[in-house]
Parts: structure tokens; C-alpha cells; sequence
């Protein structure tokens, strides 16, 4: 997830952006780079090497013109194009007299790009953000001012944005605009700042500000002016910074922790994953899965591959892949799959699933897959890690990084990625026609408001976990895609809770689990699907005396079915629920981890990346 820092009226202003970037770090970034404005000219420094680009740029940037107050600096998690110094920000126009940093995903960014060169500009870079500078750049040539040709060129834009620009030409201002990705402004004495997130301004204002979707601001030395898309003015939404945060307790955003804060995420984490997906035509498009279609129309099975909670995502695909693209779909834990024999060729494809993509277990049995011939997909949240490299193809999540070791909104998002890998084998296939595919996406684009609608309840979840308190065994129960979500669920809350928690399909209780089930024991059961065969399934367990929780669809009818009743909103399709579900799971996890007092970011044993066998 991009970060973004724009400073004026500030002695020392390469200073003062090197130390925001530094407070955006932790947001994970593969390159970075600064811009200051030096009298009638722009200087401008880049770095992509791994992990150290802000050090790296305070190394190079020796030169830099001493005298700046006005500047930009942006730390990139790559999306379009790989993380080099050339697809790392800021980019300039043509002129050199203009530089821009941007955070967000522009959808059309293809089809603005077309005429742009046809009228003369350079692309410099492979990233969906060089369009922007070039549109500013058009509309200052048209005797615009840099926040109005900012505000002009925003118009033509379609996808999630915050965006910062500064120019040669007026050296006082930083313009700032956004759309569904966070940006605020901070006016001190003198001063006036933009970033990404509050800790990279706590300290250095007076008076903070947030902007809103589809406003543009002008920000001066100690002055601030907003105005809407339209060019109507409007007053900016102040944000009072509790004077007690410092830098760390701002990253996590006013939330306690890292995982609560990624659990709020998952909505545009959900929503980041779907964008830039549809073509001109409607049709389905993965920009960036290199795998030829002729390749991918000739498989005749899916393997996937993954650990944990990846794992877990991969599952939920299963079902996807068998429906919508009619093919066999096996799912393997990586660790397992490279020690037997498994019948890997040439018309199988693979599909590892990794947050880091860096876990070796995962990166091992990819390998494996390669070696027999066997066509890789990688379903990844980090751009440059080795098994993006290595891969045939990728396909990213976009959750931008987790902190928290528990997986929360990557999970989401791999669901999600997985959804639309299924849907794109079915459209090459011919199993399902544009008008089904294009019906599964738009299905698919209302997830983002019901995972935030099931994120409203946590309350019902904090009232639950009171009554659970003392419980130390759980059963998490679910049929078909809740099958999945109940292995998840059990997963979170031994993870960062230490309770012992198994996931079994629901069916399969009375093959030997239920003998453990008495009084004490706690059944959590996900209804949805199959939910009259659920039905009986949590009869089981309540004539055994368990406590009984069920996650129900608003409008279930749960008469008699329990003690507990989670409800979520309902999801139009049953294959797509599990990104609904699991979230008052990874909620009840939390909230009883947190009632025992454990570190939910750092669970004991327990680290963010494996890459150990
Ligand atoms: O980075 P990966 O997705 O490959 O990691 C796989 C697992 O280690 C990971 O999902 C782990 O299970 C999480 N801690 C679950 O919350």
C-alpha cells in the first residue's frame, strides 16, 4: 500500500519528507522516491532496492538542493509494472516541470494512455499512474492552475485514488485529490502538509483535515482550499489527533491493534482485488496472469497449493473452479504435495496461494509443479517476492501489507482473487457465457458493502464472547464453502486465543468427533449452505449439551437452533458467502484472544512468514 507525503512553506522540506516516509513504512512499500521544487526547476530522486529505499535515497540524495521548502515523496507497493526506479514515483511530464505521486488503482488507465501518446507525450514507465501527469500536464498547458488542472484531469479518471502533485511553475503549492483511498492535509503556522495516513503528519500542524471522495485541495503555506470535482467549494472535514498518539499508535490508526485495523480494512481490501478487472468489452481481464490463453484453455485440472489460512481460500475456490469452469479442482497443503508423487503435466495447473509469497513450503511444491511441466499461477499480495518471480503467472491481491500475523484481510482478498480466476478458466472455456461471467462480477463488486455491514455487528460478537468466557474447547462446524470458513474460523482462534479449536465438515461429526462433544464444549456452526442438513448437524451437538453459536444469513429462520446467534447479511450467491461469513469468526477470535490478554499481533510461536520447512 503506496504512501504518500507532500510538504510546503517547510525549511528543510527533504528532511521533513524522508522522516513521513519513514513513518509510512511500516505500510510496506518495494521502491520510493522525492521530488522538490528548487526554484524554477524540479530535482527528483529514486530508489528500488528491496527494503532499504528510504535509506537508500538518504544515501543518494547528497546533491539535493538545500534551499526546497516545497516537495513530494511516495514509498510504492507495486500494482502495474514491476518495482523498478523507473515505475517508482514520482513521475514527471513532459516539461520536467511537473512531478506526481499516486496511491490507488486507475482503471482506464489503457485507454487514456492511447490518445495521450497520439498527441505527443512519452511514457516513461509501466505504471497506470504516468497517465495522470501527462493529463495535469495537458490541462496547465491550457492556462489551468495546478489544483484546477489537477481537478480537470481527475474528471477523466476512473479507479481509487489519492494523488499529489507539485510544480516548477508554482512553487508555494502542493495540490492533492482523492477517490476511495485515504488523504489528509495538516495547515501549521506557515506550513502546509498532505499524506497518506495520520502518522506521518502527528506533530507537525496545527489543525488536520480529512479529505473526502472526489475533492481536490490546494494546499499553500498555511492556508488550505477544497473544492468538489465540480470546482464548488467546500469546507473540509477537520479530524481532532488525539494529542497522546505518537507515531506508532497513529499507524495503527486509533485501533488498538494491528489486526483489528486490517479486520476494518478488509472491505477496500475486498474492493482494491476487483478493480481494473473488466475490459472495454465487459469481458473479464487479469492484466497481469502472463500464462497464454491458448495454455490455460487446454488445462484439464486445477491443483492448488498453500498453508494456513491461504489454504483455507484455497478451499473456497474449489468450489468456484468445479461450477463455474467445470474442471477438477484439488487443493494440497503445500508441505504434503511435494512428498508424494503427485501426477503433475503439462495441461495441470497450478496455483500456489501466499500472502508473502515468500512461504517456503508453498514456493517448494511450486517448484516441484515446474519441474513436471505443470503451468504455475501464483495468487500473491506481494509484487516482487520469489514466487511472483518464479511463477508462470500472477494474479495479485491487493490488501496492501499485513502486519498482524493472524491473515485477515489478504484471506479476503484471496478469496476474492481465486473468484476471479475461476471466472476467467470458465470464460476462455466457454462454461459459462459473458453475460453469467459479467452477473458473477457484479455479484462479486457488492462483497466490499456487506463485509462492511458485518463488521457493523461486532457488538453481537463482543456480547457473545462475554458468554463465552471460561470456554476452552471449540468445534467450528460448516457444510460445503462453510466448510472452509469453519476451518478458518478454528484456525484464528487457536492461533492468537491458545483455546483448542478444531474445524470439521458438519457431516462428518458423527464419524467420531461427537464423542468429545458435552457440556463445556462450544459448537460454533456456520448455516450457510446446505443449511436444513446443518440443521441437523447442530441438533447433534445440542442434544449433547454444547453451547451452540450459529452464524445465520439475516432472514434464517434459527428458532430453536442454539444459544448464540451471529447474523450476516445475506450474500446473493452461496459460493461467495464465505467472504461474509468468516468475519464475525476472525471477530469472535479477536475479541476472546483479547479477553484472555494476549498479544493478537504477535501470537506466541507463531511468525508472519514461514520460510522454514
Ligand atoms: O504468506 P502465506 O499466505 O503463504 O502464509 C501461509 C500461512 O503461514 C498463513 O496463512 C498462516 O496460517 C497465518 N498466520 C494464518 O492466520
Amino acid at each position: 500500500m503506496c504512501g504518500i507525503i507532500g510538504v510546503t512553506g517547510t525549511d528543510g522540506a527533504l528532511d521533513v519528507i524522508f522522516e513521513g516516509l519513514r513513518r509510512l513504512e511500516y505500510r510496506g512499500y518495494d521502491s520510493a522516491g522525492v521530488a522538490l521544487v528548487d526554484g524554477a526547476t524540479l530535482w527528483r530522486r529514486r530508489a528500488a532496492d528491496g527494503t532499504h529505499s528510504v535509506d537508500d535515497l538518504v544515501q543518494t540524495a547528497g546533491a539535493a538542493p538545500g534551499g526546497a521548502t516545497t516537495g513530494i515523496g511516495h514509498t510504492r507497493w507495486a500494482t502495474h509494472g514491476g518495482p523498478t526506479p523507473e515505475n517508482a514515483h514520482p513521475h514527471l511530464d513532459c516539461t520536467g516541470q511537473l512531478a506526481l505521486v499516486h496511491n490507488g488503482i486507475i482503471e482506464n488507465h489503457a485507454e487514456l494512455r492511447v490518445p495521450l501518446e497520439g498527441r505527443g507525450h512519452v511514457f516513461r514507465s509501466q505504471t497506470d499512474t504516468e497517465v495522470l501527469v501527462h493529463l495535469v500536464e495537458e490541462e496547465l498547458a491550457a492556462g489551468a492552475g495546478l489544483a484546477e488542472a489537477l481537478r480537470r484531469a481527475l474528471g477523466a479518471v476512473r479507479g481509487a485514488f489519492s494523488v499529489v502533485v507539485v510544480s516548477a511553475n508554482e512553487p508555494d503549492v502542493v495540490a492533492a485529490g482523492r477517490r476511495s483511498v485515504p488523504l489528509l492535509a495538516a495547515v501549521g503556522e506557515g506550513t502546509g502538509l498532505v499524506a497518506s495516513d495520520i502518522s506521518a503528519l502527528v506533530g507537525r500542524a496545527e489543525r488536520y483535515f480529512a479529505l473526502e471522495d472526489d475533492q481536490v485541495a490546494e494546499v499553500r503555506p498555511g492556508s488550505l482550499r477544497v473544492v468538489d470535482l465540480a470546482g464548488g467549494p467546500v469546507e473540509p472535514t477537520a479530524v481532532v489527533v488525539d494529542p497522546a498518539w505518537d507515531v506508532e499508535a497513529a499507524q495503527k490508526a486509533g485501533f488498538d491493534d494491528f489486526m483489528t485495523k486490517e479486520i476494518h480494512e478488509q472491505p477496500r481490501a475486498v474492493a482494491d482485488t476487483l478493480l481494473d478487472r473488466r475490459g472495454p468489452d465487459g469481458a473479464l481481464v487479469i492484466d497481469e496472469l502472463r500464462v497464454p490463453v491458448d495454455d490455460l484453455r487446454a488445462v484439464d485440472k486445477v491443483v492448488v497449493v498453500a498453508c494456513g489460512s491461504s489454504y483455507h481460500a484455497g478451499m473456497v475456490a474449489k468450489y468456484a473452479i468445479e461450477r463455474w469452469a467445470r474442471l477438477p479442482a484439488e487443493v494440497e497443503i503445500a508441505s504434503e504435495l511435494r512428498y508424494r508423487d503427485p501426477v503433475l503435466h503439462e495441461r495441470t495447473l497450478v496455483v500456489g496461494v501466499s500472502q508473502s509469497g515468500e512461504t517456503l513450503d508453498t514456493l517448494e511444491a511450486l517448484r516441484e509443479a515446474r519441474r513436471s511441466g505443470a503451468p504455475t499461477v501464483i495468487v500473491s499480495n506481494v509484487v516482487h517476492a520469489t514466487m511472483a518471480r518464479e511463477a508462470d503467472g500472477v494474479l495479485y491481491t491487493r490488501a496492501g501489507p499485513e502486519v498482524s500475523v493472524a491473515s485477515t484481510k489478504c484471506h479476503l482478498a484471496q478469496i476474492v482473487a481465486l473468484d476471479l480466476l475461476a471466472l476467467v478458466l470458465a470464460q476462455w472455456r466457454g462454461t459459462m457465457g459473458p453475460a453469467a461471467v459479467g452477473a458473477e462480477l457484479d455479484r462479486l463488486q457488492r462483497l466490499p458493502a456487506l463485509v462492511e455491514d458485518a463488521l457493523g455487528r461486532a457488538k453481537d460478537v463482543d456480547a457473545v464472547a462475554d458468554a463465552l468466557a471460561g470456554a476452552r474447547d471449540y468445534f467450528f462446524l460448516g457444510r460445503h464453502v462453510g466448510f472452509p470458513v469453519a476451518l478458518e474460523g478454528a484456525l484464528k482462534l487457536k492461533e492468537i486465543s491458545y483455546l483448542r479449536a478444531e474445524g470439521y465438515p458438519a457431516g462428518e461429526l458423527k464419524h467420531g468427533p461427537l464423542a468429545l462433544v458435552e457440556p463445556g464444549v462450544v459448537v460454533v456452526a456456520v448455516l450457510e449452505p446446505l443449511q436444513d442438513k446443518m440443521r441437523s448437524n447442530i441438533a447433534e451437538a445440542v442434544a449433547r449439551g454444547a453451547t451452540v453459536v450459529v452464524v445465520a444469513p439475516d432472514g434464517a429462520d434459527v428458532a430453536g437452533l442454539g444459544d448464540h446467534v451471529l447474523r450476516v447479511p445475506r450474500v446473493d450467491d452461496p459460493i461467495l458467502a464465505p467472504v461474509v461469513t468468516v468475519v464475525p469468526l476472525q471477530l469472535l477470535a479477536y475479541a476472546l484472544a483479547r479477553r484472555l490478554g494476549n498479544d493478537v499481533d504477535r501470537p506466541r510461536n507463531l511468525a508472519k512468514t514461514v520460510t522454514v520447512e
